[in-house]
């Protein structure tokens, strides 16, 4: 068999078209961070954590690729700016949203101060962070979309007395009165932002952000009104920010060019009616190129953060030159291209179901015996269907396979097949599978028909891991998360797997992996040896965390924060994953009340003879201990108590 390197399973996996320069392949066959120079292996993290108690499932968040990415945001823009001209300056700002946990929005907050990023709010919680976050940078700006009730916007009132650089925007009418009342009460002179519905058509998921129909933003009726009302009310000039947002993960820099090109003229026209302005928001949907084959499909992009940032700054110009309009400082909202780089997240498989072998298994011996007369007819047509395996029938025999087994089920549904006779169904349709495979591949055959053999016979490697929890975009909405092991990648892999993790439901599975040419639907793994296999999930900085829900009770996974000093990583954070007693607090559930109700059981099986009372002690220890223990599987046994 041919050699097998690093090298080869770096490309492979695609680690250069998705890792954004990040990630790559050591020579000892384990995936790396480029964390500040360093190359961080992260099968020597997992190791580490494990010798301090930590198991997997485990977040790693990255410090270094965290203010990585926001660097190069920031130099993007600002290069763009140099390049065209531009006289105005940058301002970008970090939507909390798009991943809220204190640490690293700390980190984001902390860097940013450094690089001039805001904060982005759409709520009061929100809100309530952002100020606490940008305590002693008072010019740090914050930008308040989302409905706002009067209690958000007073929020507002005060931080601006506290001097804090904050902008209200309006996202609709109503809006407009609130602030208008709240800042009489006040006695203030906010300065003002308003969203405008963009025309421009969206693409991709989220692409009903924009248009007529979107939720957000003020039709043009609806904003002449409000420079109407502020020029009465005499505040016209607080008017100074001009929004808009695309919808999150671009795909297509078309919609940017049309939506940027709309916005810029909606704004010189604002200028032209008699406002000040000076900020022009273009809100997010920088993309993130997850399957790394930069095209328009989802979960892909067709453009690079450079071209965005030309674009943006581009067409903002041209446009405010020819209006002989000032050019504005430019924000932008883009959360996911910032922080998605920057958390991986790492399971171990704990087990596997062999379909291709176990069929081998079962199936010796009943391929192509003669019918039994009393068969009933999808069982004698599988065998048939195996019987005619070979060259030249192949597409025809994988047909009648599908059929039959299909009419086996709903056969036995109805009570025409006994139990064994399905069983028997089962068997030799697995069997045709693997055949047609086998020959399949003897002939060197190729075509769609026979391609989804390898879906079909693909092994299912059990992912200790909730996809609920921890990547519920790729459940709900079919994101493509870029996955691989993360060590003996100087072995050639030679099965192919798809995933299914640890909670009780079919969808619970990663089956779509970004592959040369598209999607796949499994991934080349190496077969499960003695020691724990290791897979790691890339780019899941951006909304999984709190988009994640707690199906079957499994909570958050332990996240630890790296950074590299004097070039090796050192933990920063560890944030322990919930407890099983957290997650049932979290349903009103309470511990010491269930503690207490085990008890009263064990004292009377202790009664009724049938625990002594040592028993009945180590059963509500290890429930005590249970409650506090992780809610995945661990591989460390408890101590027993069997006194
Ligand atoms: C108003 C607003 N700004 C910014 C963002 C973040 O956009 P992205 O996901 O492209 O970072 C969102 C998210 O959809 C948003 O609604």
């Amino acid at each position: 068999m041919e050699t097998w390197s690093p090298g080869d399973s770096e490309a492979l996996y695609r680690v250069g078209a998705w890792g954004g320069g990040f990630f790559g392949v050591n020579d000892r066959g384990r995936v790396v961070a480029r964390c500040a120079g360093t190359d961080v292996e992260l099968q020597e993290v997992i190791e580490g954590l494990r010798a301090r108690g930590l198991e997997t499932p485990v977040l790693l968040r990255f410090s270094d690729i965290l203010d990585e990415r926001l660097r190069e945001l920031r130099d993007a823009c600002d290069g763009a700016i140099r390049e065209n001209e531009y006289r105005g300056r940058y301002r970008g700002v970090y939507p909390i949203k798009v991943n809220q946990q204190r640490h690293l929005v700390e980190e984001v907050s902390a860097v940013g101060r450094r690089l001039g990023f805001g904060l982005e709010v759409g709520s009061k919680p929100e809100l309530l962070a952002a100020l606490s976050l940008t305590s002693g940078a008072d010019e740090q700006l914050i930008v308040c979309n989302g409905f706002k009730d009067q209690r958000y916007i007073e929020l507002v009132m005060h931080a601006q007395r506290l001097g804090r650089t904050i902008v209200p925007v309006v996202e609709n009418a109503a809006e407009l009165d609130r602030i208008l009342e709240a800042s009489e009460r006040f006695g203030a002179r906010p300065t003002i932002g308003v969203r405008v519905k963009i025309g421009s058509a969206g693409t991709g998921r989220w692409k009903d952000s924009v248009g007529a129909r979107s939720k957000f933003g003020l039709t043009t009726e609806e904003l002449l009104g409000a420079v109407g009302l502020l020029r009465e009310r005499g505040m016209l000039d607080c008017l100074q920010l001009l929004h808009c947002h695309v919808g999150s993960q671009v795909q297509d820099i078309r919609t940017i060019k049309d939506a940027i090109g709309e916005l810029s003229q909606v704004y010189a026209e604002l200028s032209r009616l008699g406002a000040p302005m000076g900020m022009i928001d273009v809100g997010g949907g920088l993309g993130v190129d997850y399957r790394g084959d930069q095209s328009d499909a989802e979960s892909s992009m067709n453009y690079s953060l450079r071209e965005f940032a030309s674009d943006v700054v581009y067409r903002v110009g041209e446009v405010c030159t020819k209006a002989g309009v000032t050019h504005p400082a430019i924000i932008t909202e883009c959360g996911r291209a910032m922080v998605a780089y920057s958390s991986v997240l790492v399971f171990d498989v704990v087990g596997s179901t062999r379909r291709a072998e176990e069929a081998e298994e079962r199936c010796s011996g009943v391929a192509a015996e003669a019918n039994a007369d009393d068969e009933p007819a999808p069982v004698r047509d599988l065998r048939e269907a195996l019987r005619m395996i070979g060259p030249g029938r192949l597409v025809e025999c994988c047909h009648d396979a599908k059929k039959a087994i299909g009419d086996a089920v709903s056969g036995f549904r109805m009570g025409y097949l006994t139990l064994e006779q399905r069983g028997e169904a089962e068997r030799l349709f697995w069997e045709t599978m693997r055949r047609a495979r086998e020959e399949r591949d003897r002939l060197g055959l190729e075509g769609e028909e026979l391609a989804d053999l390898d879906e079909i016979l693909a092994d299912v490697y059990f992912a200790n891991l909730s996809v609920f929890q921890s990547l519920p975009d790729s459940w709900a909405i079919g994101q493509v998360f870029p996955v691989m092991p993360i060590h003996r990648l100087d072995e050639r892999p030679t099965r192919q797997a798809i995933f299914g993790d640890i909670t009780c439901d079919s969808d619970g599975k990663l089956d779509r992996f970004a592959g040369e040419g598209g999607i796949r639907s499994t991934l080349p793994v190496h077969p499960l040896e003695g020691e724990a296999y290791r897979i790691g999930v890339f780019l899941v900085g951006a909304y999984q965390e709190t988009l994640g829900d707690l199906h079957n009770l499994f909570g958050d996974a332990h996240a630890v924060h790296l950074r590299v000093v004097d070039g090796d990583w050192t933990i920063e954070q560890i944030v322990r994953g919930d407890t099983c007693g957290e997650v049932l607090g979290y349903l009103q559930h309470d511990s010491e009340q269930m503690l207490s109700t085990l008890s009263r059981d064990c004292e009377r099986a202790v009664r009724l003879g049938r625990m002594s009372a040592a028993q009945a002690g180590g059963l509500v220890r290890d429930f005590e201990r249970e409650l506090g223990g992780y809610t995945y599987l661990e591989q460390r046994a408890g101590p027993e108590h069997d006194g």
